[in-house]
């Protein structure tokens, strides 16, 4: 009687294990699938003007965007990184643009397609989906233009926990491909003749890619609604893109290095049209 009990134990024990480790395949096979099949994406008809005529203007705004956070200052790499979660591995763009054509370029930052036809991981597409002809071929003629840079960095990796592949499979991580809604306005191609029109358009190439397309926040990266502007006047706000501090003076981590690296270039004009939008987009009187 014992016996027959331990075995029937068994077989549950055993049958439970089958399960999850099928399971966990099935999670492996499909994260596999999302990353590795190909798109077939048509290259985009775009006569992009790549001459970079200011240097200094070029590099300001394509620090702005946030390129040469992810890629290195030199361009020659980095890690992008959740600790536990993923590392990824952007690569020495002065070895992986030559690669590239400018038509190809355009697709992958437009539609996070690589030349490959893979979706890309970790770059924020969704972010340059807006940008303007002008902007994109500034920031590409600007990026081309960068000499060899020493590679750093680790390398063209992908390293996924099991946790992230999971966020994959419901869609909670979503690929640079599955996070452009291509129904969404391209700003840059729209007016932009108010502070509103500008405010709008410099907010979704830069705040978007941490607080959301919409700016409502992203629990995930710990942003909050960007309504929170509101409770600041325009000193305060200027304040905290230069510097990073807060009102009230806390250290807000990623989106204090954001400011003190990246936004610290934000001119006082291209700040008050940012303010100008978010409070009017949100509501303030
Ligand atoms: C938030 C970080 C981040 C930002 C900002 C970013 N990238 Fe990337 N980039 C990455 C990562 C991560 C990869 C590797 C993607 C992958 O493995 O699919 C990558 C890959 C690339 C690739 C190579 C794709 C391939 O075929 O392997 C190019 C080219 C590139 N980025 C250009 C740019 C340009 C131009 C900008 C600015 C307009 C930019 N990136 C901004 C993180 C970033
Ligand atoms: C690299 C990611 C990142 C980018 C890019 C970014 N933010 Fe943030 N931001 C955050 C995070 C994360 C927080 C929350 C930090 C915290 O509360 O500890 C935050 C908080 C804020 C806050 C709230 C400050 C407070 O009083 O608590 C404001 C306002 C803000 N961001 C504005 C902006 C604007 C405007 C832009 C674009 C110009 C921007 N952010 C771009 C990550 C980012």
């Amino acid at each position: 009687m014992r016996h027959r009990a331990l075995g029937v134990l068994r077989r549950v024990v055993l049958s439970f294990l089958v399960l999850i480790a099928l399971g966990i395949g099935a999670v492996y096979a499909r994260t596999a699938w999302i990353l590795g099949r190909t798109h077939d994406v048509a290259l985009p008809a775009v006569a992009l003007n790549t001459t970079v005529t200011d240097a200094t203007e070029a590099r300001r705004f394509t620090i702005l965007i946030g390129c040469l956070s992810c890629h290195g200052r030199t361009g020659g790499g980095g890690r992008v990184s959740m600790p536990g979660v993923f590392e990824l591995g952007a690569p020495n763009l002065t070895k992986v643009l030559p690669t590239y054509s400018d038509a190809e370029l355009v697709r992958l930052l437009r539609a996070g397609v690589r030349r490959d036809g893979r979706t890309a991981l970790g770059m924020p597409a969704a972010t340059f989906y807006p940008m303007s002809d002008d902007d994109l071929g500034r920031v590409i003629g600007y990026l081309r233009s960068l000499p060899p840079a020493a590679d750093r960095g680790p390398g063209p990796v992908r390293h996924l926990s099991f946790r992230a592949r999971i966020g994959l499979v419901i869609g909670r991580f979503r690929t640079s491909m599955a996070a452009i809604d291509p129904s969404a306005p391209r700003w840059g191609e729209q007016p932009r003749s108010t502070p509103f029109e500008r405010g709008r358009y410099l907010a979704s190439i830069t705040c978007s890619e941490c607080h959301g397309r919409t700016f409502g926040g992203d629990a995930d990266a710990g942003s909050p609604s960007l309504a929170i502007a509101r409770g600041y006047d325009l000193p305060q706000f200027a304040h905290l893109l230069r510097t990073g501090q807060p009102i009230g003076g806390r250290d807000l981590g990623e989106m204090s290095e954001a400011a003190r690296e990246d936004f610290v270039n934000f001119r006082d004009d291209e700040i008050a049209d940012i303010f100008a939008f978010l409070r009017r987009e949100f509501g303030a009187p």
